[in-house]
C-alpha cells in the first residue's frame, strides 16, 4: 500500500472519510461474514471491521486467518461509533500484512514472573506503553527544568575506582586484570564538576548490589542527581521540592489518558503539587510515630520500611525528613556544628511511604571523612582525588539523587517497582 498514513489519533481527529492507518493487532474475532480487528498504534487502539461483501472472498479469507501482534495496514472509511471501542470505527476496504504473527505467547492472566520472563514482548502491553510514556515525559520534563534553572548537564563513567554509598552493595568489575565497580552514585564527580561549572546534574544507570528482594530494590536504576556550589541543606532540600513539583505537575498535565488508562487520577497530582511539602527532622520524625503509632525507634538508626510508612502516614504530599544521625550516615554528610550527632542530611518520602529522594551538604572536613572512611575499611588512599577537592579551593555544596523507578512507581501507583524500568535487574532477575 501506498499511502499517506495517518496515526490512530490523526484518523480519529479526521472523524470521517477515507483514512490509511498501520499497526499491531491488539484483539480479533470473526464471524461468517465479518472479521473485528482492533489496530493499536502508540496513539491508541481503532476497531476495524472486515466485510465479506466488501472485500470479497479471498482477503476476507486472509482477515479470517489474522492473530493478534500481526503488524498491518489497514485502509478504509472512518466513523464515530459509540459501541466500538474507543469511539471510532473503520470499514476495512484494503489491507495488507507486514509482519505475521503466530500464536503470541500472551494471553489473559498471566503471573507477572512469566510476563518479566518475556519481558521483550510484554512491554508492548497498554499499561506499559502508558507507564513507558509517563516515565519518557517525566525525563524530557527534567531535562527542560535543570535547563531553565541554568545547570549544565555532566556525564561521568560507570566504572569507578571506589565505593561511595557503602561497600556492601559494589558490584566488582574485573578491569583488565584490576578491580573497579558499577557506580553507586554520579555524586563524588557531580562534587568535582561544581569547581568548575557550578550548577550540575545529570542521570544515569546506577548500580547497588541489593541483597534485598523488596518492591523498592533493583540492582540497576536510573539515578537524576545533581549537585550544586554554594547551596546548603535548606536550599538544597527546597530545591528537590521545586524539581519534583515541576516535573510531576507537567507530567499530570500532559499524560492525563496514560494516568487514567492505569487507573489513577492526575488532578490528585496536580492538587499535591499545588501544596507545601513539609520538612521534619528526623528526631520530631520518631518522636510523632512513638506518640501517633507507638512505634519506638532510638536515636542512631536508618529508617526501617515500617516506620518510613509510619511517617508518611501522617501527611498527604511527599516529606522531607532531615539531621538523620551521623552515624548511619555516608562518611560525606557532615555533622551539624551544632547538634554533631546529627548530619545535614536529608531524605523525601513519598505518601506511599517510599523513600525517593536522598541529598545532602557535603564535608569539607577531609580528617572526619578519612576517619569514617576507615571505620568502613576503606583505603583512604582510593580517596585522594575527591579529598583534592577540598584543598584547592573548595566551597560549600550540595546535591541529591532522586531514584527515578521509584518516583515513576509513585505517582502511577505500582506496588512494585520493577514495571517502571524497562527490562528490571533484581539479585534473582538478568534477563532478557
Ligand atoms: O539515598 P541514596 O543512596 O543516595 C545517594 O546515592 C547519593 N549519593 C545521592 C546524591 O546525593 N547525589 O540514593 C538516592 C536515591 C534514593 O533515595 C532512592 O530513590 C534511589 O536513589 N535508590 C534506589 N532505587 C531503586 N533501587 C535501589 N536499590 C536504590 N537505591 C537507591
Ligand atoms: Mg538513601
Amino acid at each position: 500500500m501506498k499511502e499517506q498514513f495517518l496515526s490512530i489519533k490523526e484518523a480519529k481527529i479526521q472523524e470521517k472519510g477515507d483514512v490509511a492507518i498501520r499497526g499491531w493487532i491488539y484483539r480479533v474475532r470473526s464471524s461468517k461474514k465479518l472479521a473485528f480487528i482492533v489496530l493499536r498504534d502508540v496513539t491508541g487502539i481503532i476497531q476495524c471491521v472486515v466485510e465479506k461483501e466488501k472485500v470479497g472472498e479471498e482477503l476476507f479469507l486472509k482477515a479470517d486467518k489474522l492473530q493478534i501482534e500481526t503488524s498491518m495496514e489497514i485502509k478504509g472509511v472512518i466513523k464515530a461509533d459509540e459501541r466500538a471501542p474507543g469511539g471510532y470505527e473503520i470499514s476495512v476496504t484494503e489491507f495488507n500484512i507486514v509482519g505475521e504473527s503466530h500464536e503470541f505467547p500472551i494471553q489473559k492472566d498471566q503471573s507477572p514472573e512469566f510476563l518479566l520472563d518475556i519481558r521483550h514482548l510484554s512491554i508492548r502491553s497498554r499499561r506499559m506503553q502508558a507507564i513507558f510514556k509517563i516515565r519518557s515525559k517525566y525525563i524530557q520534563t527534567r531535562e527542560e527544568f535543570f535547563t531553565k534553572e541554568g545547570f549544565y548537564r555532566f556525564d561521568t563513567p560507570i566504572l569507578q575506582p571506589s565505593q561511595s554509598e557503602g561497600g556492601s552493595t559494589l558490584f566488582e568489575v574485573n578491569y583488565y586484570g584490576s578491580k573497579t565497580y558499577l557506580a553507586q552514585t554520579w555524586q563524588l564527580y557531580g562534587e568535582a564538576a561544581i569547581q568548575s561549572l557550578e550548577k550540575v546534574y545529570n542521570m544515569g544507570p546506577t548500580f547497588r548490589a541489593e541483597k534485598s528482594k523488596t518492591s523498592r530494590h533493583l540492582s540497576e536504576f536510573w539515578m537524576a542527581e545533581m549537585e550544586a556550589a554554594w547551596f546548603d541543606l535548606k536550599q538544597i532540600s527546597e530545591f528537590a521540592k521545586k524539581e519534583l513539583k515541576y516535573c510531576i505537575k507537567k507530567v499530570a498535565q500532559d499524560c492525563k489518558e496514560e494516568f487514567e488508562l492505569l487507573g489513577q487520577d492526575p488532578k490528585k497530582l496536580l492538587e499535591m503539587c499545588e501544596k507545601d511539602w513539609p520538612t521534619i527532622k528526623y528526631r520530631e520524625a520518631l518522636k510523632l510515630i512513638k506518640e501517633k503509632d507507638g512505634i519506638e525507634v532510638d536515636f542512631g538508626k536508618d529508617l526501617r520500611t515500617e516506620e518510613e510508612k509510619a511517617i508518611t502516614s501522617h501527611f498527604d504530599t511527599p516529606i522531607v525528613v532531615t539531621h538523620y544521625p551521623v552515624e548511619a550516615m555516608a562518611f560525606y554528610k557532615p555533622k551539624d556544628p551544632e547538634y554533631p550527632d546529627e548530619a545535614l542530611c536529608f531524605d523525601m518520602l513519598a505518601p506511599n511511604g517510599v523513600e525517593i529522594v536522598g541529598g545532602s551538604q557535603r564535608s569539607m572536613d577531609v580528617e572526619d571523612m578519612k576517619k569514617r572512611l576507615e571505620a568502613d575499611g576503606e583505603d583512604v588512599k582510593n580517596y585522594d582525588w575527591y579529598f583534592d577537592l577540598r584543598k584547592y579551593g573548595g566551597v560549600p555544596h550540595s546535591g541529591y539523587g532522586i531514584g527515578i523507578e521509584r518516583v515513576i512507581a509513585w505517582i502511577t501507583g505500582l506496588d512494585n517497582i520493577k514495571d517502571a524500568i524497562a527490562f528490571p535487574r533484581t539479585m534473582l532477575r538478568w534477563k532478557p
